[in-house]
């Protein structure tokens, strides 16, 4: 069983399937050990809570430089082997790019590389695809390195936009669709392969 750390902002419902994936048994290879949150008071911590996952707060707001270090000790003491980043919005640094090179997944809401880097999150994304006018989007996994959404791919998968689209419905059917499937199957790939 691989140590699984998650690394979240906000609401968690890709944490959340990620447990639900876990308890259903899709995740066979992994165990989720550790939720962290660089943002205090988040959903997805109290989704951590209420299934007895451990939790912590760790905030570049407070820590300022030594951020990527005190996620990066937190790893090591927790004997992580993956660590997930589910809606996970600040950008990591050298130190644990390093430490943890081709261990860190993350999840993100296009067709990589349409509408993705730096200032590409959340809400944008979908706006920004709607802006544009393509009629497929999707969602990515793909490995973390130093260059912003610029890692292998893992996993995609399409989803197909409406003509009355607003980036909100965009953004929940992206996640329905595609992100809640492809994050939880992409975890157990690589989990099954370390
Ligand atoms: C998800 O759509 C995720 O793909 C996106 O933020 C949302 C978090 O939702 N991530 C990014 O935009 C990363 N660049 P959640 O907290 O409910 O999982």
């Amino acid at each position: 069983m691989k140590k699984i750390a998650v690394l979240v902002s906000g609401g968690g419902t890709n944490l959340q399937a990620l447990i639900d994936a876990q308890n259903s048994g899709i995740i066979k290879s992994g165990k989720i050990v550790a939720v962290v949150s660089n943002k205090p008071g988040v959903f997805a911590l109290e989704r951590a809570e209420k299934v007895g996952i451990e939790t912590a707060v760790i905030s570049r707001k407070e820590l300022g430089d030594g951020f990527d270090r005190a996620l990066t000790e937190f790893m090591k003491t927790h004997n992580i082997d993956l660590i997930v980043l589910a809606g996970f919005l600040a950008i990591l640094g050298g130190e644990l790019l390093r430490e943890y090179e081709n261990r860190i997944i993350n999840i993100h809401p296009s067709l990589i590389p349409s509408f993705c880097g730096d200032g590409f999150y959340g809400l944008r994304v979908h706006q920004a695809a709607l802006d544009y006018g393509v009629k497929v989007t999707g969602a990515t996994v793909h490995y973390v390195n130093e260059v912003v959404d610029g890692g292998k791919i893992i996993m995609q998968k399409a989803v197909y936009i409406d003509p009355d689209d607003t980036a909100e419905t965009l953004q929940r059917r992206v996640m329905e669709e595609a992100e809640w499937v492809i994050l939880p199957e992409a975890v157990e790939q690589v989990c099954a392969q370390m």
